[in-house]
């Protein structure tokens, strides 16, 4: 069913490419195509330095792109400048990992939140006012916090001041770019579940970035396992269990398994480090640490296929 759908965002063959100081390049997105349904959570996942943030970067416009492009609501967006770019990014919002860090410190929280409202001339200044409380109410704070300094919360607390600050333009797409990963277990079940219910009241769609397929595989509907650059695996969360295909998703499953598993079964580990992307290997990039590495796999990208329904792997072992 969701196939015939037409996607909210459609990524087409998108390549970033940055140069470096001894005049090499590095490839920290390596020709990705992938799409955004509309009301879903799609989960990216893959280890540091796999290119998720370069993505959600590039998404939000604060990249441009080497080559491919970028479609959103049967537009292409990929090129767009000045006014055009400043109303995009209004529909694409995101939350990052210290999203507190780009809060100016001698700004009040109730300041920081009707600013983009401000700024965009959505409303006058009281009418904001009241939107700000309205919207801390949102994220379940209070008013008193209207009055307060960033250094004066919590970091649960200012994540939940980013997500006020991010619904507050009432975007169709919010990027959660290690948007929990600082917080306690708790308090980082407390935002997942603001931000699930946020998803429902206001139909956001998401992209869920994370280096913790537990967190990730339980808030998306679906999931892309990067590795290098590449997308690996493309699988339903509610299949990843039973179903995962790649070497180095099933790796990722192991290691999510054996924090919880008290007996002493041996599990896969994945050793050794990633290849540096300045300097990639000819074929697969997951080659030089795969269990199951044959001689093609070392000389052959493979491409990401579709291996049952809605299921995609980048793997030989699964290509004729
Ligand atoms: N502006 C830049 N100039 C040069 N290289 C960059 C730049 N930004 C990112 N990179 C490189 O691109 C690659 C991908 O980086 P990216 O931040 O997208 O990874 P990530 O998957 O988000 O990692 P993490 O899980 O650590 O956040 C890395 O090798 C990184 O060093
Ligand atoms: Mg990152």
């Amino acid at each position: 069913m969701r196939k015939k759908k037409e996607p909210l965002l459609k990524i087409r063959s998108l390549t970033k490419k940055f140069n470096l100081q001894d005049g090499k390049k590095l490839t920290a997105v390596d020709n990705i195509s992938f799409e955004l349904y509309s009301g879903e959570c799609l989960g990216i996942v893959g280890e540091s330095g796999c290119g998720k943030s370069t993505i959600a970067k590039i998404l939000t416009q604060l990249e441009s792109v080497t080559s491919g492009n970028i479609t959103y609501n049967n537009r292409d967006i990929t090129h767009l400048k000045g006014e055009e770019l400043r109303q995009n990014r209004r529909k694409v919002q995101m939350i990052f990992q210290d999203a507190a860090e780009s809060f100016n410190p001698r700004m009040k929280i109730g300041h920081i939140v009707r600013e983009p409202l401000l700024n965009f001339k959505l409303m006058n200044k009281r009418k904001a006012e009241s939107e700000a409380k309205k919207l801390l109410a949102m994220v379940g704070l209070t008013e008193d916090f209207m009055g307060r300094y960033p250094h004066q919360l919590s970091g649960g607390q200012k994540q939940r001041v980013a997500i006020a600050r991010a619904i507050s333009l009432e975007p169709e797409i919010i990027i959660c770019d290690e948007a929990t990963s600082a917080l306690d277990v708790s308090i980082q079940e407390q935002v997942i579940k603001l931000l699930m219910d946020l998803q429902k009241e206001k139909g956001l769609s998401y992209i869920f970035i994370g280096h913790d397929l537990a967190v990730v595989r339980n808030i998306s509907q679906r999931i892309i396992v990067m590795y290098l650059g590449r997308i690996v695996e493309v699988i339903d969360s509610n299949r990843l269990t039973a179903s995962a295909a790649h070497p180095y998703t099933k790796a990722l499953l192991a290691s999510v398994f054996s924090v919880n598993r008290e007996n002493s079964t041996e599990i896969e580990i994945i050793e050794g480090e990633p290849p540096s992307p300045s300097d990639m290997p000819q074929g697969c990039g997951f080659s030089t640490r795969c269990k199951k590495c044959m001689d093609k796999c070392l000389k052959e990208k493979p491409e990401l296929k579709e291996i049952s329904t809605n299921h995609f792997a980048a793997c030989h072992l699964f290509q004729e």
